[in-house]
């Protein structure tokens, strides 16, 4: 017997050997198509090599693709677990001819491949062309010597394959295996062609044209091929079944699904295992692939997968949840042809576990109430829409499990009342809104909301991507179209560009649309989801509905993610010098520095901030993984993450964790764990440098950080460096002494100043210059001091009438242009002489008012420097009488 994987490398082997380029299947999101939603078949990767948008070393290629049909125009959801052959994942094998090879040679090599290396009999074998294309019938009849009875030629889109609505297109010939007489049905285009008796097996697309919107076509380039086999079916035939699900890959998740719920993997609940089996292969290869449930796009979709799983789980009595307990046989199966699946091993099972916990509570409660409200309907009634919404919006049943759940009796569900309801709400979360008075601004974007739903982020994983406009906001109005030169606001379908949220400021880059630019300054987030793009038309027209590619600055992003991650380390750090009191406040993450406030009742010492720098840069150069995991907020705090702060969460949170501590258990061993939606470096080590550059009070208890990393913790440590180099030449010293040389100067000054007063005092109390003039009986020493300061002049005063040579001292400053005038009066004068009144009559002179004091020592001033003799004139005058 063939294995499945035995089967694909033949395959692939096959083409190698006639000179096609083996390729790896792309991701299942496509990068490279905003209109799909997941790569759906072979070319998917090709798109642009068809189109000739895009070269590659090679002219032919043959892959094993990962495909996705759930959501989009191929969706098999609905049918998989009780055919033989829907999915909502499977491989399809391809070989691809880019403007070499054409119909003639296709059809040969899949003639050959069938009939010689997998060795099916040639009776076995019918084909079907599009009615038109007899040159392909020709063909037929030469390579394979096919009668015209097996080639059945078909009218229909059925021979005309399109990847979606739009894309690279083509007639196609498709090759069909008979099972025989045995099994009921009929040929290819007869009326009971449904049957299973001929069985498809693989796709040739004679792709000569590229589809725009409304139907428009252009011949490509260069005719080219684009082949597809679903490899599940064709296993099935080459192992003699005639069920793809007892084929060896799924039989041996079937027998394990068995293994753990008790249940005959082919008795009652045959169905439930197959939905099991597929709906495992398919979340397993989404989340590898970086999709996670969500209740927006892409990850809606793997949750309305994973959740139909779940309940079919849950009808086969499994008391724990199951899907992740099965992951490890599908890694066995598939790793070695798909490595992903054993990379992301870790965050498949524990997705795959966190998932099904949370919905094993709801599931329980949501199909009791399906219970009783199907108790109140009649015969074949449909379920009412408003319970199938109440399933939805309470339990978190996807409404395509509310009808799972009841096909089995052949109840269908009343989708338009799901709808209305649906609808309702919206319309109460809106009428709430305008309650709250900001309806007028937000009352625009809610319009928008309602329309586009929310927008997809890809920016965790990607900072480039294809996207479309969906809405262009002008002047405060929805427009569709703009020109150059602009200001608006872009919302496209997806976007890598971040909105700003959680203290990081939004993402800036550049928005390309054919010729067209713009320029991104900012990206916002309105009501919670729909991404807005705020910069302006630089060149060219936007409209909507245009595909664009939108880049995010990578410089800028990177200078963000590093502030970001070094705020988780500046966090911990600070919770280890300061204590556990130590909570987030607020927190702003830019480009080029960081602000952190924290709760904290006392200023940081040099050493809190000393020690706190050194932390943070020895966590960088520790240079560990830095890893983001979704969990449910409650698991995330038991694991020990810090809750940020005015944060709302979804159902879900990311915990970004950092570092490694085996001492912190409560942590689960990480140095820094907390729950965050911000984006983040791959290592620590992306960092680069840390430093605080700032610490002060914000409010009552809370102190605030600044700090910078990366290129500008450099900038600032040069700008440091420069000004220590120029410090030091101007002492004419090395830096190193620096703090010596200083410590000296400042010694030196100290002594200079202390020299500088003494010889004041005795410039003031005696010398040559000193003289004292005998007024009314008194002793007065009148004296005009220069640049003394005037401070000095009450001690300079009292120092005269201590020393005993005058009973009166008069004394001006005429320090910084102005006049400071002190008078003191000693002992034997009191009485008959006022410092107050002397002092007054001196202001007066030079312009001042006033004065004061007390009578044995008073102070006044003037603006009139340049008076100070004549001050001292009118002091002389008072006391002459
Ligand atoms: N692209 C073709 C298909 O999916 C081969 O059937």
């Amino acid at each position: 017997m063939s294995s499945s994987n035995d089967i694909r490398a033949t395959f692939l082997g096959y083409f190698a050997r006639n000179g096609h380029q083996i390729v790896e299947s792309s991701p299942l999101v496509p990068r490279n198509d905003p209109t799909l939603m997941f790569a759906n078949s072979g070319m998917v990767q090709f798109k642009n090599v068809f189109t000739g948008l895009e070269h590659r070393p090679y002219s032919r290629a043959t892959t094993a693709q990962k495909c996705v049909r759930a959501g989009g125009k191929h969706n098999d959801l609905d049918n998989v677990g009780y055919t033989a052959r829907h999915h909502t994942f499977f491989e399809m094998l391809g070989n691809f001819s880019f403007g070499d090879y054409f119909k003639e040679q296709a059809i040969a090599y899949a003639w050959e491949l069938l009939t010689k290396d997998f060795a099916l009999p040639k009776e076995r074998l019918l084909v079907t062309v599009f009615s038109e294309d007899e040159e392909a019938a020709a063909h037929w009849r030469k390579i394979a010597g096919l009668p015209d009875s097996k080639i059945i030629r078909i009218p229909t889109d059925d021979n005309f394959w399109r990847m979606g609505d739009t894309g690279p297109c083509g007639p196609c010939s498709e090759i069909f295996y008979d099972h025989g007489e045995g099994i009921p049905g009929g040929p290819p285009g007869s009326a009971d062609a449904d049957g299973d008796r001929f069985i498809e097996i693989w796709n040739l697309v004679f792709m000569q044209f590229l589809e725009e919107p409304k139907g428009v076509r252009h011949p490509l380039p260069r005719p080219s091929i684009d082949t597809g086999m679903g490899l599940e079916r064709f296993a099935a035939i080459l192992q003699g079944k005639h069920d793809n699900y007892d084929t060896d890959t799924f039989r041996a998740i079937i027998l394990e699904s068995a293994h753990l719920t008790g249940q005959e993997p082919d008795g009652r609940f045959r169905a439930s295992h197959r939905v099991v089996a597929d709906h495992l292969r398919a979340g397993a290869f989404l989340i590898a692939d970086g999709v996670l449930p969500s209740n927006e796009g892409r990850g809606y979709v793997l949750r309305r997968i994973l959740r139909r799983a779940m309940r079919h789980a849950h009808m086969m009595g499994a008391a724990e949840p199951l899907l992740h307990r099965l992951f490890p046989v599908l890694e066995r199966q598939m790793a070695a042809a798909y490595p992903e699946l054993s990379r992301a091993a870790a965050l498949i099972a524990e997705t795959l576990k966190l998932e099904e916990t949370r919905f094993r509570s709801l599931l329980e409660r949501g199909l009791h109430l399906l219970e009783a409200e199907k108790g109140k309907l009649g015969d074949g009634e449909a379920l009412p829409g408003e319970v199938a919404f109440r399933l939805y919006d309470t339990y978190g049943f996807p409404l395509d499990l509310t009808q799972d759940a009841l096909r089995a009796e052949g109840r269908a569900v009343d989708v338009a009342g799901f709808e209305a309801a649906m609808a309702e709400q919206r319309r109460r979360a809106r009428a709430a809104w305008a309650g709250s008075g900001e309806a007028a601004t937000e009352s625009l974007w809610f319009d928008l909301k309602e329309k586009l739903g929310a927008t997809e982020f890809l920016g965790y994983s990607t900072e480039r991507a294809e996207g479309a406009i969906a809405a262009i906001v002008a002047d405060g109005a929805s427009v569709d179209s703009a020109s150059q030169g602009r200001e608006v606001a872009v919302i496209l379908n997806q976007t890598p560009f971040y909105g700003e949220s959680g203290g990081q400021v939004g993402d800036a880059g550049v928005i390309r649309a054919g010729e067209a630019v713009i320029r991104v300054r900012d990206t916002q987030k309105k009501l919670g989801d729909l991404f807005v793009h705020l910069g302006v038309v630089e060149h060219g027209d936007i409209r909507v509905g245009m595909p664009v590619v939108a880049e995010v600055d990578h410089a800028r992003r990177g200078a963000i993610r590093a502030h970001h991650s070094a705020t988780h380390l500046l966090h911990e750090a600070l919770r280890r010098r300061l204590g556990a009191h130590v909570a987030q406040k607020g927190s702003l993450v830019a480009p080029d520095r960081l602000r952190f406030d924290v709760s904290q009742p006392t200023p940081m010492t040099p050493e809190d901030l000393a020690w706190v720098e050194a932390e943070v840069n020895a966590r960088i150069r520790e240079n560990a993984e830095v890893t983001t995991r979704l969990m449910t907020p409650e698991a995330a705090v038991a694991e020990g993450a810090m809750a940020l702060f005015g944060e709302k969460y979804g159902e879900e949170v990311r915990v970004v964790a950092m570092g490694r501590d085996e001492a912190a258990t409560a942590r689960g061993g990480h140095y820094s764990i907390e729950l965050c939606g911000g984006t983040h470096v791959r290592r620590t080590g992306d960092i680069g440098l840390f430093r605080l550059i700032g610490e002060g009070a914000v409010s009552a208890g809370v102190r605030r950080v600044e700090a910078v990393t990366g290129a500008a913790a450099l900038a600032v440590v040069e700008e440091e460096a420069r000004l220590l180099r120029e410090a030091a030449a101007a002492l004419k010293a090395s830096p190193a002494e620096l703090p010596a040389r200083i410590a000296a100067l400042i010694e030196e000054r100290r002594k200079l100043e202390r020299e500088l007063a003494e010889t004041r005092r005795k410039l003031a109390t005696g010398g040559a210059a000193a003289e004292v003039e005998t007024l009314g009986g008194l002793r007065v020493a009148l004296r005009e001091l220069g640049e003394v300061p005037a401070r000095d002049l009450k001690g300079l005063a009292e120092a005269i009438l201590k020393s005993g040579s005058a009973d009166v001292a008069a004394l001006v400053s005429t320090e910084g242009g102005k006049a400071s005038i002190v008078v003191g009066v000693g002992e034997a004068a009191r009485g008959r002489a006022d410092a107050v009144a002397l002092v007054r009559a001196a202001a007066a002179a030079v312009g001042g008012k006033g004065g004061g004091g007390r009578p044995d020592m008073a102070q006044a001033g003037g603006p009139e420097a340049a008076k100070a003799a004549e001050a001292l004139a009118a002091v002389r005058a008072v006391l002459a009488g």
